[in-house]
């Protein structure tokens, strides 16, 4: 019994140290780097763990830039700021409505699109600013949400 109790500890432990869940065919990126004593950095930690391959990520650093420069003072991944929480916004909405609605959410509101008139009420009408980011851009940003978005559920799972 108490094994079995080590055993699953044990197991948490490395599911915090993220090696267990890695897929039997992928190296982990902490062994190739072959210093496990370096903290691993987000991106290293997204890495294996969920299986996303080299371009995302990278974009996905780009994106966390963007993130940060222009939507940070208005979204957050997991809570609402002024605008929704953006956990899981790639499940909810297509790169073909985002990508129109970052570069203009009111044209999108007055083009009658039935989700962008049901958040822009929801959140009291206020309107999103305009951005002149390239589509891109605009996958970047979507890249690191999609990442955080992942990242911040396992968080829960791997320090309770
Ligand atoms: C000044 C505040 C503000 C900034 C800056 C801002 N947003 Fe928003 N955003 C909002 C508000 C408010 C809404 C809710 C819809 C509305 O009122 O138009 C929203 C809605 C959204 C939605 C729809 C969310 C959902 O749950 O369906 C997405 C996606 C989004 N924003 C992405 C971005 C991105 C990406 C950036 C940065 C490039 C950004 N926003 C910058 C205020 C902002």
């Amino acid at each position: 019994m108490l094994a079995v109790v080590l055993a699953m500890g044990s197991l948490l432990l490395s599911a915090a140290g993220l090696v267990s869940i890695v897929p039997p065919d992928t190296e982990p990126l902490a062994f190739v780097a072959g210093d496990s004593a370096q903290p691993l950095d987000s991106t290293q930690l997204a890495a294996p763990v969920m299986g996303f391959d080299s371009v995302t990520l990278a974009a996905s650093v780009q994106g966390e830039v963007l993130f940060t420069r222009n939507c940070a003072q208005c979204h957050a991944v997991k809570e609402v700021v002024v605008g929704p929480a953006l956990k899981d916004v790639h499940k909810r909405r297509s790169i073909a409505w985002l990508v129109p609605w970052v570069r203009n959410s009111s044209k999108m509101v007055a083009s009658g699109d039935e989700y962008a008139v049901k958040i822009f009420d929801q959140y009291q009408q206020q309107q999103m600013p305009s951005f002149q980011l390239s589509t891109k851009e605009i996958k970047s940003i979507m890249a690191y949400i999609e990442i955080e978005s992942i990242r911040s559920s396992m968080m829960v799972v791997g320090c309770p």
